[in-house]
């Protein structure tokens, strides 16, 4: 399987809910290495730029406002195949539909304030993680 990097962020919701710690646990218990990782309070234009694939959509002025609403944690993530295992590990996008035991199941209260965000392929990851971090901000391991 390849080794390979992805991008996760803990959003405001459960960065202001207390959960930061228990969800890196997750990631850590699962064999995935945290690479990179900070807080951040997103502006606007940060938001807008990184949903930018979901401007027009229903949801996107309301994503915008959430994300902005308070402090993120953005993390690379590294492992065997972390793009669909961090995927997994966080469960599907609706709390309501997500497997037992994932991210999402137990600490995410809606659609619209889910807990977690992670790449979704390998052209993502790359994205994203150059959206965030510079390379001197990657410790790969
Ligand atoms: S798609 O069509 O599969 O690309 O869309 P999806 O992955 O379902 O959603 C894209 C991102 O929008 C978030 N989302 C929402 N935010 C607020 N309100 C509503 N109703 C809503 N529906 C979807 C969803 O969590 C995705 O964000 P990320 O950060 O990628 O999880």
């Amino acid at each position: 399987m390849a080794e390979e990097q992805t991008l996760s962020i803990i959003k405001p919701d459960a960065v202001g809910d207390n959960h930061i710690g228990a969800i890196v646990a997750r990631f850590e218990e699962a064999g995935l290495k945290v690479v990179a990782l900070k807080m951040l309070q997103l502006t606007r234009a940060q938001a807008e730029g990184f949903y930018a694939e979901h401007e027009g959509r229903p949801f996107f002025p309301s994503l915008v406002e959430f994300m902005m609403s308070g402090p993120v944690c953005v993390q690379v993530l590294q492992g065997d195949n972390a793009i669909v295992r961090n995927r997994e590990l966080m469960g599907a996008t609706n709390p309501e539909e997500a497997e037992a035991g994932t991210i999402r199941a137990d600490f995410a209260t809606a659609v619209s304030a889910n807990a977690v965000h992670g790449s979704d392929s390998p052209e993502s990851a790359a994205r994203e993680i150059d959206y965030f971090f510079n390379s001197q901000e990657i410790y790969p391991r």
